[in-house]
């Protein structure tokens, strides 16, 4: 019932758009897509992981993340009375201060064990695909350390920038902390990030660089924040990576057209773009095969745009998505069709993100926990709509805002991880492979012009 209305939603909404703008006639085929797609479950019950018939590392899960104070099994289901008492919950525990993991690093081994890293690589098909993450973070470094554990395995890259505003007893402890792993860093530079500006991108070109020169392995790169979740297991991951097949998953906010007219302001003292190029804005998360850091950090006409990019307004949220939406430049994994996103062709996987601007609105959800600046923070009563999301991350977070919401959807994650290892769940990627950014992009083989 809940997924009825809220596709009903999604409809009247995206409707309400479409005819705004006057560009598009929703069809009936759009919509049959639309339910096939969405009706295409992605978990059933066992078995996970066929090939793995010994199950060595089951070790791994003996110290669960399970939450003592409330019911999360209860939360994810909906149940309001529990949502309410973990919203209301006084006296939560304290968080971990960098002293607190500066001493808990002097001994990496009791570190990792303590902590409970997942020191393996579990299955053959993680094994054999390694992604490459960034991971901005400024504050907090609790929530900052428990992200980088739920994605942590040891045949993965992890480059961490701290912000150059962050005080350095956070940097201190966080170097403890890289020391401890091999495929772990933190990068060389530190910027001083500013949303809206050049400096958001600064760290994410670091990133790659130092990523691209770490390992000739990985062959995904998603950028993450610190204030952002998992809501797929790695094993997760490494399907639906493959299923995308070298496709970039970046969102485009509007169609070539539509950008012309409301976005031009933003580019207007830059003048034209080189190689041209048509600029198109998107949100600021990606998740792009190797080829596109490839391009991005050894084209001539990516360093071209990039100097463009700098003279204008906003430039974190114009580079990527333009690189990926200007088919003639021939970036691996790149959009061939209109970059606008939506839920049918080109719905943007990378994030769970809620934004509206009263309780409920554009991504069609209520927010349960509080708007800041039209981000939803992910509270307690959000954990069903998590639970049921497709999606890849959830963005946001707050360390002190409803602890209990973090805390149950790091249970479920950890749960789902231990299943899909001794086979009690199994994942379908197959709703992946069907997007429209999946089967229109430009070949990883570059050969074919
Ligand atoms: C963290 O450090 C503080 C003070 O440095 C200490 O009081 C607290 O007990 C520590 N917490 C843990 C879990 O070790
Ligand atoms: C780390 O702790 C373990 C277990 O307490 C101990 O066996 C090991 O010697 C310690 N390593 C170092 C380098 O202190
Ligand atoms: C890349 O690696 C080589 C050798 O491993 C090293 O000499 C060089 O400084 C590295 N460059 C960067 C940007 O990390
Ligand atoms: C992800 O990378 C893109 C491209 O570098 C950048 O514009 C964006 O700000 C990054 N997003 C996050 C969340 O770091
Ligand atoms: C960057 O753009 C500016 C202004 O168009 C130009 O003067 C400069 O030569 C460019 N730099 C590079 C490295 O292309
Ligand atoms: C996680 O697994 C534990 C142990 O099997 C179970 O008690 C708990 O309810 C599960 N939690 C969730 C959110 O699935
Ligand atoms: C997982 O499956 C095994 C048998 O394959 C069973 O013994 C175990 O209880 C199951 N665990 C959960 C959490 O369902």
């Amino acid at each position: 019932m809940r997924y009825r209305w809220r596709y009903a939603s999604k409809y009247a909404l995206l409707f309400g758009i479409v005819s705004t703008f006057g560009l598009y006639i929703l069809n009936n085929k759009l919509n049959s897509i639309q339910t096939f797609q969405s009706s295409l479950s992605i978990y059933s019950t066992g078995p996970g992981v066929k090939d793995e018939k010994l199950i060595p590392h089951r070790h791994y899960f003996h110290t669960t993340r399970m939450v003592t104070d409330v019911d999360c099994n209860a939360i994810i289901q909906g149940d309001e009375d529990e949502i309410r008492r973990a919203e209301t919950k006084r006296n939560v525990r304290r968080f971990l201060q960098p002293q607190n993991y500066s001493q808990m690093a002097r001994n990496c081994s009791t570190f990792k064990n303590q902590r409970g890293y997942i020191d393996h690589h579990l299955t053959e098909v993680e094994r054999k695909f390694p992604i490459a993450f960034s991971l901005l973070m400024f504050k907090d470094i609790e929530q900052s350390e428990r992200l980088l554990r739920a994605i942590y395995r040891p045949q993965n890259y992890y480059c961490i920038h701290v912000d150059a505003k962050t005080d350095h007893t956070i940097y201190d402890a966080m170097s403890l902390i890289v020391n401890c792993f091999e495929n772990v860093f933190l990068t060389f530079t530190r910027f001083d990030v500013q949303w809206g500006t050049m400096t958001v991108l600064e760290p994410e070109l670091q990133c790659m660089k130092e990523l691209w020169n770490k390992s000739a392995s990985w062959k995904y790169f998603i950028n993450l924040t610190g204030q952002e979740f998992p809501l797929r297991t790695n094993y997760e991951l490494v399907r639906i990576l493959q299923a995308y097949n070298g496709a970039n998953d970046i969102q485009g906010i509007a169609s070539r057209s539509e950008i012309k007219h409301f976005y031009k302001w933003r580019w207007k003292t830059a003048g034209a773009p080189p190689h041209n190029i048509s600029p198109i804005k998107a949100s600021v998360h990606v998740v792009v095969n190797r080829g596109f850091v490839d391009y991005v950090l050894h084209d001539q006409r990516a360093h071209d745009l990039l100097n463009w990019t700098r003279q204008t307004d906003v430039p974190d949220e114009t580079f990527f998505a333009t690189l990926n939406h200007n088919p003639h430049l021939r970036v691996p994994g790149s959009y061939l069709g209109d970059p606008k996103t939506d839920d049918v062709i080109k719905p943007f996987m990378a994030r769970f993100k809620n934004w509206g601007m009263t309780s409920k609105e554009w991504s069609g959800l209520e927010c349960h926990g509080k708007r800041v600046r039209q981000i939803c923070i992910i509270g307690p009563g959000d954990l069903p709509d998590l639970a049921n999301s497709k999606k890849l991350f959830v963005n946001k977070f707050y360390q002190n805002f409803h602890p209990y919401g973090y805390d149950c959807l790091e249970e479920l994650i950890a749960n789902r991880t231990r299943d899909i290892y001794l086979g009690n769940i199994s994942f379908d990627a197959t709703y992946y492979g069907t997007f429209g950014f999946v089967r229109n992009k430009i070949g990883l083989n570059m050969d074919n012009t």
